[in-house]
């Protein structure tokens, strides 16, 4: 296992929709030790997830992971989760506002809109079926990660550019007020 470098925003591989994996090549040797890789690296950044194309390697890999996270402390835990070729659906309209950041874009978070009820499918790290719903917070970090294997980050998602932040900025001026609504959000969706 090895701790990776983490690409950061403007390289172009975070740009491209990154390749389906096949059933053969989850199974190989090589492709388990680049999961262990991606899970290695997301923890070593406090990463609440990460998608294989942050690591240079533009295949269709997350990995999630969100146990008591200093980076979002509102978010409920999410157990360790690895997904191959995921899709996610919304399973309803409703969308909620979310303070994201994201690895790639060092020292700025933003409000983004996501669906607040979606579910997802795809394969676990040895090639069998996931399917599990999500909601709150918890589908936001779906719908994240999920973005990264299309080429897109969050910040193509933000509406309104004022809302952009650094995480010093954040904390004196956004993160009492955003916690207030985070748990409400996570009382009323749960994860
Ligand atoms: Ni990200």
């Amino acid at each position: 296992m090895a701790i990776r470098k983490i690409v950061q925003i403007g390289h172009p591989i975070l740009r491209q929709r990154a390749r389906e994996v096949t059933r053969d090549e989850v199974r190989s040797p090589a492709f388990q030790v680049l999961v262990d890789d991606l899970i290695e690296t997301m923890k070593d950044a406090n990463g609440a997830g990460l998608a294989a194309p942050q690591i240079h390697e533009s295949v269709r890999l997350v990995a999630i992971h969100v146990d008591k996270n200093p980076r979002y402390p509102h978010k409920p835990p999410i157990p360790l989760t690895i997904l191959v070729n995921p899709v996610v659906t919304p399973l309803a309209d409703e969308l909620f506002d979310n303070y994201e950041g994201c690895l790639s874009v060092p020292n700025l978070r933003g409000v983004v809109q996501r669906y607040a009820h979606v579910r997802v499918t795809g394969w676990d790290r040895h090639g069998a079926d996931f399917e599990r719903e999500a909601h709150g917070f918890t589908a936001g970090t779906f719908q994240h990660e999920l973005d990264h294997l299309d080429g897109a980050v969050f910040l193509d998602r933000v509406k309104d550019p004022r809302t952009l932040t650094t995480w010093a900025e954040f904390d004196a001026h956004h993160r009492e007020a955003f916690l207030a609504r985070a748990f409400e959000l996570v009382a009323k969706y749960g994860g």
